[in-house]
């Protein structure tokens, strides 16, 4: 797989600012009789998007793949060797850049939709939602740790932005539940969100569980959406009250 590096389509010369976001687009897209205004801007945004055609040059699933790679651009925390646990993998671009970084066998993922086989990584399809689904991912983990637990989960959008927000952040903490069950001393956790009021309690969450927690947007990540990742790593532990309640569940049974 060729080593990825998007390409400006546009012709502004500007230089600086993220590759994916020439304002020049070079394909004009005309509205068509039985095609929304809204689909048209999409596909004259598809096919001006340098994200798109370098995923198709380089043979990945998306342009999300390309948050991934800048994101561990980064932070360098896909490596080989370490066992990651991708939710909401489909269509397949986080779990390839995973397998190419960390190795065969030691990616799986967890989508509502189905999603064609990746080399090296082992998939189902279910509902993070769904405690027997994610029981399953723990069987693929084979009563292994994992090193590195990753979402790129979201909701379809409702067009409101306080309830897509409050959505995510619903997504973010059965993740975060999931990690604490199985995520190793000194682990990192990954995962998107639509930027809003609850940031802040969640942040203050990952704080009492991991050395250290920023927040990241990408190049890849449109400037115009309120998308961003959140990157927590030195994973320590569910937090004390956690510990405490589980205690006292034990003690009562
Ligand atoms: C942006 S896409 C992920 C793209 C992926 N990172 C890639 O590189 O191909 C978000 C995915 O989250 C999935 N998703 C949303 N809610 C989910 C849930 N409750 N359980 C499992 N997957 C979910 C969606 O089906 C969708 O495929």
């Amino acid at each position: 797989m060729a080593e990825y590096k998007p390409k400006r389509t546009g012709s502004s010369g500007r230089s600086g600012g993220p590759p994916g976001q020439s304002r020049d687009l070079a394909v004009r897209v005309k509205s068509a009789r039985g095609r929304k205004n809204s689909s048209t801007r999409w596909l004259q945004r598809q096919l001006n998007d340098p994200y798109v055609a370098a995923a198709k040059r380089d043979g990945y699933r998306g342009r999300a793949a390309y948050k991934l790679l800048e994101i561990n651009d980064k932070l360098k925390f896909l490596n080989p060797g370490k066992r990651v646990v991708d939710l909401g993998c489909a269509p397949g671009g986080w779990l390839q850049v995973a397998a190419r970084y960390c190795g065969e066998g030691k990616v799986v993922g967890i989508d509502l939709l189905p999603t064609e086989p990746v080399a090296g990584a082992q998939v189902i399809e279910g509902d993070v939602r769904e405690p027997s689904d994610l029981d399953r991912v723990r069987d693929l983990l084979n009563g292994a740790q994992a090193d590195i637990v990753l979402s790129d989960m979201a909701a379809s959008s409702t067009g409101h932005k306080t309830t897509d927000h409050l959505r995510i952040i619903a997504l973010i903490e059965i993740s975060l539940d999931f990690a604490h069950e199985v995520l190793a001393p000194g682990g990192w956790f990954v995962v998107k969100i639509l930027q809003g009021g609850a940031q802040g309690e969640l942040q203050k969450q990952l704080a009492q569980c991991f050395d250290k927690v920023r927040v990241i947007k990408p190049p890849a990540s449109r400037s115009d959406s309120s998308e961003a990742y959140i990157a927590a790593s030195g994973y320590r532990g569910p937090p004390v009250k956690a510990t405490a309640d589980a205690a006292d569940d034990a003690s009562e049974s």
